[in-house]
Formats: structure tokens, sequence, C-alpha cells
């Protein structure tokens, strides 16, 4: 199969060590700065004619059948429109999926006409991490999730955070529906470069089956993430840098017993998981978009930057309580990295 990629940063190399593991045919990487070719170029012995500085004249030449982008968020939707239009049949496009809700709707309207198949590279639902607690939460035992805390330094909320919301959809089951934000005043020089910001600070989300998440990941915070999973019956904690979890749960013979009963006789353990790292959920993602099937779809990365404008709004007007299906600024542009 013909495969391309546009982006050549740390994402982009990331994805090409994933191409070449799948052995699929490179036709094409493209990037306007040399140097990243060049990377590219000796990463994978690609011929000069296989290197491009503009990805218009890349899709044209080398007719990829898979595309992935891996450039930074701004030309998320014109390249997803262009490829589609090109007739690319598959598409892995980073996260977050655009800097507008309606551009992420222009893509998601683009493929649906072309018939192409367009993934975002949120990996939530192949990371052990994440399936190994939903697993949990999800047996009698825990007796399903009921809400979801994320403790977590500086590390953005378009960067990261979206991510998070799309953790939150897949754990809960159910899209959030309502959304409140507290950003930090400060704001960071972000490492992808001075035109980018990204924002810090706590947010709350509810989803449609009642489920609750709360992140707080501000400004003054700089170090780690955890995530407390609260079950009915018990508690998971995930050390996500340090790839360990823990967690108590009620002894089977008291799971009747009223919530009231915080302190009923416990099981608990102990185990590690893998730490988190992009390399292998991002080549599960790819696998899954060729495989047709349970690929985190451009509606999944709709929902997380909604939630995520909504989390704005809220900020802006008073941290009030926004409805992510009330109307929300469209074309409002974000410096999303
Ligand atoms: N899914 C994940 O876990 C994960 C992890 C890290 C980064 N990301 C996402 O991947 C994207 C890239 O991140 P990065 O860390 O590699 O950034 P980066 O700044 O290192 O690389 C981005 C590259 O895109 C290139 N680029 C920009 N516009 C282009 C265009 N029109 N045509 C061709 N190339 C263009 C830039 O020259 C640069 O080399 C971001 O959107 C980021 O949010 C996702």
């Amino acid at each position: 199969m013909k495969a391309a990629l546009i982006g050549l940063g740390r994402m982009g190399l990331r994805h090409l060590d994933n191409l070449l593991a799948l052995k699929l045919d490179v036709v094409g990487v493209c990037d306007p700065f040399e140097q990243s070719r060049v990377a590219a170029k000796e990463k994978a012995s690609l011929s000069d004619d296989r290197l491009f500085a503009d990805a218009a004249e890349m899709v044209a030449k080398s007719k990829p059948e898979l595309l992935i982008i891996a450039t930074t968020a701004p030309v998320h939707a014109e390249l997803t429109i262009l490829a589609a239009q090109s007739g690319v049949k598959a598409i892995l496009c980073e996260k977050p999926m655009a800097t507008s809700l309606a551009a992420a709707r222009q893509m998601i309207d683009a493929c649906a006409k072309t018939g192409t198949k367009l993934a975002i590279n949120h990996q939530m639902r192949f990371m052990d991490q994440y399936t190994i607690p939903k697993a949990m939460l999800d047996s009698e035992q825990f007796g399903g999730v009921t809400s979801i805390h994320v403790s977590a330094g500086n590390f953005g909320l378009a960067m990261n955070g979206s991510h998070y919301f799309e953790m939150f959809r897949y754990i809960a089951g159910a899209a959030p529906v309502e959304a409140q934000g507290w950003f930090s005043a400060e704001t960071v020089p972000n490492p992808r470069g001075p035109q980018f910001e990204d924002r810090a600070g706590c947010v709350r989300l509810v989803a449609a089956n009642g489920v609750r998440f709360t992140m707080d990941c501000s400004s003054d915070q700089g170090h780690g993430c955890r995530v407390c999973y609260t079950a009915r019956n018990g508690q998971i904690f995930v050390d996500e840098l340090g790839g360990r979890m823990d967690w108590t749960v009620r002894q089977k013979e008291h799971l009747s017993m009223p919530t009231t009963r915080y302190g009923m006789p416990w099981e608990d353990g102990a185990r590690k998981i893998e730490p988190a790292d992009a390399l292998v959920p991002s080549l599960r993602v790819t696998e899954a978009l060729l495989a047709g099937e349970n690929y985190t779809t451009g509606a999944d990365g709709l929902l997380a930057i909604r939630a995520l404008v909504a989390a704005h709004v809220s900020d802006e007007q008073g941290h009030r309580v926004v409805r992510l299906d009330e109307a929300l600024p469209e074309e409002r542009v974000f410096p999303w990295a």
C-alpha cells in the first residue's frame, strides 16, 4: 500500500517509524524544512524524488492511499480537505483535529463526500493506562465508573487536555454534554513556536450518562500526571508517567451495602503498566484505520475540541455551565499547536 506523510517534526518521524514497521511503501514525505526532509530520508532510506516541500505537489505526484498529517494544527483542515478531494482513501490526522469547530466540521464533510476514512490520533483506546482501568471499572465488583479526576502538571489544555476529553468519552462510555472552565491567567511560551498558545487551568465535564470528569493542569503545577478513577465500589489510581497503578475495591459480599458505607472491608492490589508513550498506540490507530474499524473518528476528534471550546466560553463567561449542544463560536480560530 502506498503511504505518505506530511509534517516531519517530532511526531511525524514517529509516524514514519510506524509506516516502516507496517512495511508500507512510503511514496512521499513532506515538510518545508530541508533539515526535516533529510532526517526522514535517512530514517527511511528514501530517494530524493520522494521528498517534497509542498503538500499539494506531493499528494498529486505520489497518489498515496494512506496519508498521515502530522503538522501542527493550523493546517490540519486544509490538508485533510485537499487529500480527500485528491482521492486519498484513508487519512490519519494528528490532534487537536483543527483550530476551529467550523474547520473540523469541514474536514468531516469533505471526507464523507469522497468516502475517505478519517481518523484522529487520540490513541486512548489502545493504551494500557486506559484499557486496563476501563475493564476493571466496568466489572461487577467495581460497579461502573462514576467520576474521573486528573491531576497534572501544565501540559496544555489543547496539547494534552484534548486527549483527556477523548479518554473521558471512552471510559465513561458516553459523550460529554456540559463543560466548565477555570483557566490560569498566566500563559507560558509554547515549545512549538511563538505563534502558538495553549491555556492551562481546570476543566469540569459531565457526560450524558452522568459520569463526572475534573482535570487540573494549572500553570502553577510543574510535575506529574495522575488519574483517580472512582466507581461505585472502588477506586483506581494511575501514575501515568511512572507506569504504576493501584486500587481498592469492596469485597464482593459487601457490594449491595449503600454508598454511605464507604469504608466497608476491601481488597487491594497494584501493578505496573506501560508508561505513557505515543509511538506504539499511534501504530495501533494506523492499523485500526487500515482495517476500517475501531479508530478514533473525525466525530470523536470534533467532540474533544467542542469540549475545549465550551470550557473556553465558560471561563470567559463567569465559569457558567456551557452545554456542548448550545451555540458555540464555530468560526473562532484558536492558536493551538
Ligand atoms: N497524538 C499524540 O500523542 C501526539 C504527540 C505529540 C504531538 N502530537 C501532535 O502532532 C502535531 C505535530 O507535533 P510535533 O511535536 O511533531 O510538532 P513539530 O513542530 O515538531 O513538527 C511539526 C512539523 O510540521 C511541519 N509543517 C507545518 N506546516 C506544514 C505544511 N503546511 N506542510 C508540511 N509540513 C508542515 C513543520 O515544518 C514541522 O516540521 C501537533 O498537532 C501535535 O499536537 C500528537
